[in-house]
């Protein structure tokens, strides 16, 4: 169990299988006979269907198109062969005709859900057409079901098996198989939410990544993945859908953590995925974003804190309310403790008081399906109602005829180079030394040049000299409310950086104002400038301070002075009276 890691009967099954002896079991009925040649069968035939898919990407007259949007994808002939990548080709019936020799075995092609089968009509016909095939394989690397996806924007974009007597979406992983068989004494998982990021990112040599099969990830797919590790990185899509997603997958990991167990959120760009990212910045600074990825502890603590000022009563009542009950869920063990202690400290309520609380508020709940999740299991157009013959044009659109007839070519795609897209590399990384410091250059306010400053410096907030003094921003300006919740943010944790930040933000405020934020630019603004001989960023910063905590003072004067104003100088008493002076005198 331990060596193939794996449960007991899974374990004496492959030890018996290599002994080439079959495992006796007692009480075996004719139903559990027939179940286990059942499942033995669907293997045996999925097993074909994948090979059927990788000969057509091989040799199909119009595997052209197939390869070149897989090389358009940037993907490598070795990645694709590693993880068993294929091609349907186009038509209604090609595997159909290939393994459905008799009754018996169309019928078990049905079971394997590779046929789609409409009774009431007396019809039948290849589930997958036109697709690019990912075969799906379980821990001993049996294939046990595939997900495929169009060559273009057709909807819907991927289309995976249904369940099955060997195929339970629930308690796969995708690249589970091949990260064990590739990846070398891997110690984390990265859970990411395509077939395309698990493969690109082994292309870039992180074998560890695995994917749901377009469902949440739930608790059993948390334990299976630590039977292999102790921790799981969960790396989320920049986008809506991503940050539901990510809330989700709290709510179903807490129940997972037992102690030495760890569990990491990392919160990509809106827009971005494991596979454009890697792609983008190479492999090390996605390991280096990786070993930034929030801790579920401090998910747990944001999400509960969500819109809730900490430093009122009322509102340090609310956030007990939300983090109890999530801290609830955690097994009993050292972790559940010490996150209640961190609790009861931050809010300062006992035990006792926190025990009470014990449902999970419906706010923390994300919304059901996200967007992309309509789509999945959208029935796919049945075939004309004539016989199932490759189809006529209008039966796919208007897919162009691309392909030569007949291609003898060796497929050269299978032997070439991994790709990596050194254009957008270098556009991130060597940004032209660009101006003169900011101040200088532009009119950006103190508050907003703070803010770029404390972006790419987070350490020198403590530094600064003076301190920032300002609790509260006028309700138009947007710089200033921004530089608030950072600098808040950053005193929080001092020691953050800016993927920390990045990830805060996108995960607590929402992937739109992270977009805002990023809007300053602050890091290709100070790629250059960091190098800049003489640059000195602390003075900058601190001189925005000073500015910023001048500018907060005299609007407290004025509306201290308006306020007194409207009482009435008459009304005032001689404190008063005195204080209007002195404020008329600086204003
Ligand atoms: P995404 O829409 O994020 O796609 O779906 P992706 O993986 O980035 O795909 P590419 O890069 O466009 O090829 C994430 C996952 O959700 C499931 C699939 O498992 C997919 O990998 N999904 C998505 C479906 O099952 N059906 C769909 O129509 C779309
Ligand atoms: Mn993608």
């Amino acid at each position: 169990m331990e060596y193939d890691r794996c449960g007991f009967v899974d374990a004496v099954e492959s030890l018996a299988k290599t002994a080439g002896v079959e495992v006796p079991r007692e009480e075996r009925r004719p139903e559990q006979d027939r179940q286990i040649r059942l499942r033995e069968q669907c293997f045996s035939l999925l097993e074909e269907a994948g090979d059927f898919y990788r000969k057509q990407l091989r040799e199909h007259p119009r595997r052209d198109q197939a390869v070149k949007y897989l090389q358009q994808r940037g993907l490598s002939g070795q990645i694709a062969q590693a993880y068993g990548l294929g091609f349907a080709p186009p038509g209604w019936d090609n595997l159909l005709v290939k393994l459905g020799h008799n009754e018996q075995r169309i019928a078990l092609l049905a079971e394997t859900g590779l046929l789609v089968e409409r009774s009431e009509e007396n019809r039948r016909y290849d589930r997958f057409r036109h697709r690019i095939m990912f075969p799906i394989r379980d821990l001993r690397g049996r294939t046990i079901g595939f997900g495929g996806r169009v060559l273009g924007d057709d909807k819907p974009k991927y289309l995976n098996s249904p369940e099955t007597p060997v195929f339970h979406k629930g308690r796969e992983l995708y690249g589970l198989y091949e990260a064990r068989k590739y990846g070398k004494n891997i110690e984390s998982l990265i859970v990411v939410e395509g077939y395309m990021d698990v493969i690109a990112l082994a292309q870039y040599g992180m074998f560890n990544a695995v994917a749901t099969l377009g469902t949440a990830c739930g608790e059993a797919h948390l334990e299976l993945a630590f039977k292999q590790v102790s921790e799981v990185i969960f790396c989320f899509d920049g986008d809506r859908a991503g940050r539901d997603a990510a809330r989700r997958a709290l709510l179903n990991a807490l129940p997972t953590m037992k102690d030495g167990r760890q569990i990491r959120f990392l919160f990509l760009a809106d827009g971005q995925d494991p596979d454009s990212l890697v792609r983008q910045i190479g492999r090390e600074r996605f390991e280096q974003q990786l070993q930034h990825a929030l801790p579920l502890e401090d998910f747990l603590f944001d999400v509960a804190a969500d819109g809730i000022n900490l430093n009122s009563m009322d509102g340090r009542a609310r956030f007990s309310k939300q983090a109890a009950p999530l801290i609830h869920k955690l097994p009993e063990g050292v972790f559940r403790s010490l996150m209640m202690d961190n609790l009861a400290k931050r809010t300062g309520l006992s035990l006792e008081q926190l025990q009470q609380f014990t449902d999970v508020p419906d706010a923390l709940i994300p919304a059901e399906p996200a967007p992309r999740d309509n789509v999945r299991d959208a029935p796919s157009t049945p075939p004309p109602k004539a016989a199932p013959t490759p189809g006529p044009a209008d039966d796919y659109g208007d897919i162009p005829e691309l392909y030569a007839e007949n291609d003898a070519e060796p497929p050269a795609y299978l032997h070439d180079e991994i790709p990596v897209d050194a254009g957008a590399a270098a556009q991130i990384t060597e940004q032209p030394y660009l101006a003169p410091p900011i101040r200088s250059r532009t009119a950006l306010s103190p508050a907003r040049q703070a803010l770029i400053l404390l972006l790419e410096f987070p350490a020198l907030l403590q530094q600064c000299e003076p301190t920032l003094n300002i609790e509260t921003a006028p309700e138009h300006d947007d710089d200033l409310r921004q530089l608030l919740t950072l600098v808040t943010y950053l005193r929080k944790r001092p020691n953050a950086e800016f993927y920390n930040i990045m990830g805060f933000w996108a995960g607590v405020h929402g992937p739109e104002s992270c977009q805002k934020l990023c809007q300053n630019n602050a890091s290709q603004l100070f790629s250059s400038l960091k190098n800049l001989a003489g640059y000195d960023a602390l003075k900058d910063l601190n001189a925005c301070f000073k500015e910023l905590n001048r500018q907060a003072e005299r609007r407290r004067n004025r509306e201290e002075l308006q306020s007194l104003t409207a009482k009435g100088l008459a009304n005032l008493d001689s404190q008063e009276r005195q204080r209007y002076l002195q404020l008329i005198q600086q204003s």
